[in-house]
């Protein structure tokens, strides 16, 4: 009974308030839109598509209510579903008349409604049946998220028909501070940083295992064990932020947190700097690098990002496909390739397939009740930071380049098998149950994206 009059109510407030705000002469936003001077014609097609089916629930502040939304449940639900719509992908002026730009996370949760036809809601396409997407406005759209994704400088490296792939190739080859990175390779190894003179970075971030330490958590010093897995160092610097919960904002003010951290290095930064300037390779090293600065803890982090930046991992064999070397995969790879752009790539998306948002660990299902055990701080990801009940189990989405290396997987580093993370992935994140055959096709591509790395 419940359940029939929340369905009522719903269909009234995402389904109505359409067709009565256009009776009632509110409307007036879903006129033709100019053509931009400069954009292509598909753009103008589907700006148009996105402004008559689209822009209603994803555009705060430009919506129409209807006169019944003051009635309090409707208003609430009405609210509540711009709100997420919009939190997702907002569509505003300023993407039509392309002042800015789409974003590859917005072409590729696109992307992903499209695949799997969930835009508009069923919901109010029951109302709305006319604003059902045509398969040609899906083409349309489809052909210009490719011509969107072929103007970014990542695909400049991609085969001519691969430049719309939702994945880019890794750069083959990229200039660093040689100096720098010398410096910040060698203070990435150095115990003098931890406060017992026993961990460095290196300790829990192996470059010879995937830049992990391939242990559920990571220990701290006097064996301390952590709380979460250690995620790689590896192309880290395509992150756009620091931690599964996105704390540090890049890779300097990062490189600061584990030093001071009692359950990680358990040192004082003003011991560790002074500890350094005892060392005489590293006196001539800062003086060299910042003559200016010399050696503080801005330098010390500095260098060590420096370093980081220089850990990509290019010319995986999926890179060599992507470049154009169509036999370099086998068949199923290609399948698994297939499965992951319609099921994964709406999250795990760009050169390094992740690293570019925040997402809900447990979209269709409770991913901590299928784990079981108890729930801990860790496990409340983003919320953690931005303490709004909104990003609770929100993870920054780990980078999949040399996934095969980088186990166990999770944040709670509670899975220790690859398959086994591509179907709690599909279960949870997409509602789907991959066969073995889907999951092994998968988990053949992941192992694609094994990339080299220069081992120092
Ligand atoms: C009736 C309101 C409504 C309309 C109309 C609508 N959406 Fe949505 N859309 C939503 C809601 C609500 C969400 C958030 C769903 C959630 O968070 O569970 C959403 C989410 C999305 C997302 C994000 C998917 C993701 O990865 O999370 C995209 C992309 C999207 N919509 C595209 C579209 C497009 C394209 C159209 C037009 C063809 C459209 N929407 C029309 C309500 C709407
Ligand atoms: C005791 C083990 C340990 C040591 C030592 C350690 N780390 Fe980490 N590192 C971790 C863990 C665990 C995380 C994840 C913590 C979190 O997200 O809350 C992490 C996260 C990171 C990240 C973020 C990656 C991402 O995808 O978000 C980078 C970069 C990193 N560490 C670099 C370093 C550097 C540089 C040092 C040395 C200054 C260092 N780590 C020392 C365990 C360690
Ligand atoms: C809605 C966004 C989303 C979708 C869709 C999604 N993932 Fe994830 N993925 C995440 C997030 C967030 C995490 C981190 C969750 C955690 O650690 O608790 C993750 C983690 C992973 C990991 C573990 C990585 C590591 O280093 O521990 C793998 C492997 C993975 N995903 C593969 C997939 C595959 C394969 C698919 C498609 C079947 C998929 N994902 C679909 C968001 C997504």
């Amino acid at each position: 009974m419940k359940k029939i009059h929340l369905l009522l109510l719903l269909s009234v407030s995402v389904g109505l308030f359409l067709p009565l705000s256009n009776m009632l002469g509110l409307s007036g936003e879903n006129e033709p839109i100019p053509v931009v001077a400069g954009s292509s014609q598909r753009f103008a097609t589907v700006t148009q598509i996105f402004q008559n089916k689209c822009v209603d629930c994803h555009s705060p502040g430009m919506t129409r209510m209807p006169i019944y939304a003051d009635l309090p449940i409707a208003k609430q639900l009405m609210a509540k579903d711009i709100e997420k719509a919009s939190a997702r992908l907002t569509l505003s002026k300023q993407l039509y008349s392309g002042a800015a730009s789409f974003t590859p996370l917005m072409l590729a949760r696109l992307e992903g409604v499209l695949q799997n036809n969930s835009m508009p809601p069923a919901l109010y396409l029951l109302m709305h049946w006319t604003d059902d997407l045509t398969a040609d406005e899906k083409q349309s759209i489809l052909g210009w998220i490719a011509e969107e994704r072929g103007k970014s400088p990542a695909s400049q490296d991609s085969a001519k028909a691969l430049k719309g792939e939702p994945v880019q190739p890794l750069p083959l080859k990229q200039d660093f501070d040689a100096k720098k990175v010398a410096l910040g390779h060698a203070l990435f190894n150095d115990t003098l940083l931890s406060g017992d003179n026993t961990l460095s970075c290196a300790s829990c971030h192996n470059l010879a295992k995937g830049g992990t330490d391939q242990a559920k958590v990571a220990t701290g010093i006097r064996g301390q064990q952590g709380p979460i897995n250690s995620p790689t160092v590896y192309n880290a610097s395509y992150n756009f932020v620091q931690f599964w919960d996105g704390r540090a904002k890049d890779l300097q003010e990062q490189a600061a947190g584990p030093v001071a951290n009692p359950g990680e290095m358990g040192a004082q930064w003003d011991e560790v700097v002074e500890k350094l300037k005892q060392v005489e390779s590293y006196k001539t090293a800062f003086a060299e690098v910042y003559a200016d600065q010399g050696l503080t803890k801005t330098t010390v982090t500095d260098a060590i990002a420096g370093f980081e930046q220089s850990l990509v991992t290019p010319n995986s064999r999926f890179d060599q496909y992507l470049r154009g070397n169509n036999d370099i995969l086998t068949a199923n790879e290609k399948a698994g390739y297939d499965l992951f752009k319609v099921n994964c790539a709406s999250c795990h998306v760009g050169p390094t397939l992740g690293g570019l948002s925040f997402e809900k660990m447990g979209v269709k299902q409770d991913y901590f009740k299928l784990r079981g055990g108890p729930l801990t701080e860790v496990d409340n990801g983003r919320f953690n930071v931005s303490h709004q009940e909104k990003d609770r189990h929100f993870f920054k989405v780990p980078v999949l380049r040399n996934i095969e290396l980088t186990y166990p997987y999770f944040h709670d580093g509670s899975v220790a098998d690859l398959a086994t993370a591509v179907q709690i992935m599909g279960k949870v994140q997409q509602g789907k149950n991959f066969t073995s055959d889907e999951t092994n096709k998968i988990v053949d591509f992941l192992k694609t994206l094994t990339g080299e790395t220069q081992l120092r």
